[in-house]
C-alpha cells in the first residue's frame, strides 16, 4: 500500500475544464470517462452551431498554438525572498517577481476563483514597447534568458516594432493565454480593469469577449489622461485612454444573486455641502429638486391636477407643458409629512425635499473619467518622484494612484486584487492609501518581470537594477510613509492596517526528481540522480521547499506558517494546522502517529524518510485511513513527495 504523490505540476487546465462540464453535464460522461460528443450534442439541442458553417471571430497568426501554451503545465515555483520583504509572518500582501505566464499558472491551484478585481496596464504595443515572446518548449529558460539572469549570453530585450510582420499577431499571442488563465482566478462576482489605448483596443476588444464573452462586456471607460494636447501631433492629440471592463459573471438581471455587483462611488464632501437645513426639519439637510416633470408625448392627466399652498391657500398648477412627478395620493403624503418646499417666505413654486440621509448611498459610475476625477499621468509620475530622489526612481509608464482607487471603489472592500503587469506598483500603492483612507482591508497580489534597467540609466546607477526592484521599493517608501503618518496610534484599533508584503521569486523546482523528469524523461530519472540521498536541487532552502509544497497543494501564498516539534523533530504548520510537512529526513511510527492525532487536513513527508521502508509506509497510510469523518472519508490526506 503506498501513499499518494504529491503532484508538483501547476494545475492542469483540461482536466479543470472537464470537471466544470462534468458539474453541468454529469450525462455526457461515458466509458474512462471521456466526454461522449454526441450525448453533449444532444443535451445541447439547438445551441450547436452547425459544423462548417463560417464564423465570425477573429484570426492571427499562431492562434491554433495557443492553446497549447495555455495547457503546458510550469515546472517552476516561487521562492520566498524574506530578506526583501515586510512584516513577513503577519502580511496578507504579495509581490512576485517573474514572467506572468508562468506566474498566473503557477497560482491557479491556489487562487481559482478567489480574485475579486484585477487591474492590468499592459505594453499597449506602441511599436516602441517590449513584448515578451514566449517559448513554452522551455519556458523558464526563456524567462532567465530574457530578464539576464543566465551565465550565457542572454536573450536581449528589444521592442516589438510596427515594420515587424507579427506586430499585432505577437501582441495578441501574449495576451490571450495570460487573459484565458487570469479569467481562471477571478471569483464568480469578479472582475478585470484592462488599460488600453487605440493601437489594440480594437483587438483587445475581440478576445476579451473570446475569453469573457460578450455578456460578460461591462464597459468601455474612457480616461482623460492629460491636461492639455499636444501641438506636435501630426493628425490629433491623443487626449484619452481607454479601460476596458469585463465581468467573470455579469447579473442576468438586476436583482440576480449571482455575478458581479458594481458599488458606488462614495459622495465626495463638495456633493454633500448642496444640502443645507434652512427650516430645521429633524431629518437632517436636505436639497430642493423639481417635483415636475415634461409631459412627454403621451398625455398624462392623472398627474396634472392642482395643490393648494399652505401660507396663500391658492390653487397651483404646474406650466402646461409640465405635469407633477408624482400622481395626487402620493403628492398628498408628500405634503403631509412635510416634503414639499414653498421657498423661505412660504410663497415659491413648489419643489421637493430630498434628504442626504435618503439619496443612494453613492455616485453611479459613467464611462467618462475626467482628470480631475481620476487624476492624469502626469501626476502619476509626480508620485513616483516625490517617493525616490531625481532621477533615481525612472520610470515611464506609470498610472496614478487614484484611476485605480477609483476602480477598487467599484469592485471591492476586503479582497484581493492582482496586478499581473505591475511595473512600478501603482495598484499596490493605491490598496495602501485607500485602505488607509476609508480603513477596509484590500489586499494585493502583485505580479512583475524582472526587467532590467539599461547600465546607464539613473535606476541602475541607483542601485535599482530591474523595474522589479524600483516596484518593490516603492511599496517599501509607501509602508515608511504611511507609518510615519500614523506613528504611535498604528496599535489602535483604528489604525490597525496591513502594511508588509511577503516577496517571492519564479524559479525552477526545488525538486531534482521534477526537474531530471522534465529533462530526460521520468525513467532516467532514478539512474540518473540518488534521489534517495537528498531530493532537493542545491541551495535550495527550508523555506524554498515548504513554499513550492504549499503552493502546490492549493495553498495561498500568504498563509501562516509556524514550526512546531514532535518529540526533537521539527514540523511545519500550515495555515493553522491545515497542512503539516514533515521535512526531517527520517520518520518513525511514533511520529506519524503524533501527527495522525493533530488530525491535520493533509500531511505531507518527503519520500526518502521512509528509508526504503515498505512496511512503515503501508503502515503509514493505514494509519491515516483509519481516523474518519462522519463521512467516511479520511480525516487527513496523506502524500508523499
Ligand atoms: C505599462 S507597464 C505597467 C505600469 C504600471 N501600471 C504602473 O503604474 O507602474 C507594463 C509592465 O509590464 C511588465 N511586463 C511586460 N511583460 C511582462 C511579463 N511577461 N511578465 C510580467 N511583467 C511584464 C513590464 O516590465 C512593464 O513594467
Amino acid at each position: 500500500m503506498k501513499p499518494e504523490k504529491l503532484n508538483l505540476e501547476s494545475m492542469n487546465i483540461p482536466d479543470h475544464k472537464k470537471q466544470l462540464l462534468k458539474e453541468a453535464f454529469p450525462e455526457v460522461f461515458g466509458e474512462g470517462d471521456k466526454v461522449d460528443f454526441e450525448k453533449l450534442k444532444a443535451a445541447l439541442g439547438e445551441q450547436v452551431e452547425q459544423p462548417g458553417k463560417e464564423r465570425f471571430g477573429l484570426s492571427w497568426a499562431g492562434k491554433s498554438k495557443l492553446i497549447q501554451i495555455i495547457q503546458e503545465q510550469s515546472r517552476g515555483t516561487l521562492r520566498p525572498a524574506k530578506e526583501e520583504s515586510v512584516d513577513w509572518d503577519t502580511t496578507e500582501n504579495v509581490f512576485i517577481e517573474g514572467d506572468n505566464l508562468e506566474v498566473l499558472k503557477l497560482l491557479q491551484k491556489s487562487y481559482l476563483g478567489k480574485i475579486k478585481m484585477i487591474y492590468i496596464d499592459p505594453p499597449y504595443n506602441t511599436g516602441k514597447d517590449f513584448v515578451y515572446p514566449d517559448d513554452f518548449s522551455d519556458s523558464l529558460k526563456n524567462y532567465f534568458e530574457i530578464t539576464g539572469q543566465t551565465d550565457s549570453e542572454g536573450k536581449k530585450i528589444t521592442a516589438n516594432p510596427e515594420s515587424s510582420g507579427r506586430y499585432h499577431s505577437n501582441w495578441l499571442n501574449m495576451m490571450y493565454p495570460r487573459l484565458f488563465l487570469a479569467r481562471n482566478l477571478l471569483s464568480d462576482d469578479g472582475v478585470i480593469f484592462i488599460s488600453i489605448d487605440d493601437n489594440e483596443i480594437a483587438n483587445l476588444r475581440k478576445i476579451c469577449d473570446d475569453i469573457y464573452g460578450e455578456d460578460n462586456f461591462i464597459a468601455c471607460i474612457i480616461w482623460q489622461k492629460k491636461q492639455s494636447p499636444q501641438n506636435d501631433a501630426s493628425y490629433f492629440s491623443a487626449m484619452h485612454d481607454y479601460i476596458l471592463v469585463y465581468a467573470k459573471m455579469a447579473k442576468v438581471n438586476r436583482s440576480a444573486t449571482m455575478g458581479f455587483e458594481r458599488y458606488l462611488f462614495p459622495r465626495e464632501e463638495e456633493q454633500n455641502m448642496r444640502y443645507s437645513n434652512p427650516d430645521n426639519d429633524m431629518r437632517g439637510p436636505w436639497a430642493s429638486v423639481d417635483c415636475t416633470c415634461n409631459k412627454t408625448s403621451i398625455e398624462r392627466p392623472n398627474l396634472y391636477y392642482p395643490i393648494i399652498n399652505p401660507k396663500s391657500k391658492k390653487e397651483i398648477l404646474p406650466s402646461t407643458q409640465r405635469v407633477w412627478r408624482y400622481e395626487k395620493k402620493s403628492m398628498q403624503i408628500l405634503l403631509k409629512e412635510n416634503r414639499i418646499w414653498w421657498g423661505e417666505d412660504g410663497n415659491n413654486f413648489p419643489r421637493q425635499k430630498r434628504f442626504l440621509s435618503e439619496v443612494q448611498g453613492g455616485i453611479v459610475p459613467s464611462t467618462w473619467w475626467e482628470r480631475e476625477f481620476a487624476s492624469d499621468n502626469q501626476t502619476a509620475r509626480r508620485e513616483i518622484r516625490s517617493l525616490f530622489k531625481e532621477g533615481e526612481g525612472d520610470f515611464d509608464t506609470p498610472k496614478p494612484t487614484r484611476l485605480i482607487s477609483r476602480m477598487m471603489q467599484l469592485s471591492m472592500k476586503d479582497d484581493i486584487v492582482l496586478d499581473f503587469f505591475a511595473g512600478s506598483c501603482t495598484t499596490a500603492h493605491a490598496v495602501l492609501d485607500l485602505n488607509k483612507e476609508d480603513g477596509s482591508s484590500r489586499k494585493y497580489i502583485m505580479v512583475q518581470l524582472p526587467e532590467p534597467y539599461s547600465e546607464d540609466s539613473e535606476s541602475f546607477k541607483a542601485g535599482y537594477k530591474t523595474i522589479a526592484d524600483i516596484g518593490k521599493e516603492r511599496i517599501r517608501r509607501v509602508i515608511k510613509t504611511i507609518k510615519k503618518e500614523k506613528k504611535g496610534k498604528l496599535d489602535l484599533e483604528d489604525n490597525r492596517q496591513d502594511l508588509g508584503f511577503r516577496v517571492y521569486k519564479l524559479d525552477t523546482s526545488s525538486f531534482k526528481q521534477w526537474q531530471a523528469k522534465t529533462d530526460d524523461g521520468e525513467k532516467a530519472v532514478a539512474d540518473k540522480i540518488d534521489m534517495f540521498v537528498d531530493p532537493f536541487i542545491q541551495k535550495r532552502t527550508p523555506e524554498d521547499i515548504l513554499a513550492e509544497i504549499m503552493l502546490k497543494s492549493g495553498f495561498e501564498l500568504s498563509v501562516k506558517i509556524e514550526e512546531q516539534k514532535i518529540g526533537k523533530k521539527k514540523i511545519y504548520s500550515v495555515s493553522d494546522g491545515a497542512l503539516l510537512i514533515y521535512l526531517e529526513d527520517e520518520i518513525t511510527e511514533d511520529i506519524i502517529k503524533a501527527v495522525a492525532e493533530k488530525e491535520p487536513h493533509q500531511f505531507i513527508c518527503l519520500d526518502v524518510a521512509f528509508h526504503k521502508r515498505d512496511d512503515l509506509k503501508a503502515n503509514a497510510v493505514l494509519t491515516f485511513k483509519s481516523r474518519k469523518n462522519a463521512d467516511g472519508t479520511p480525516k487527513t490526506i496523506f502524500k508523499t513527495v
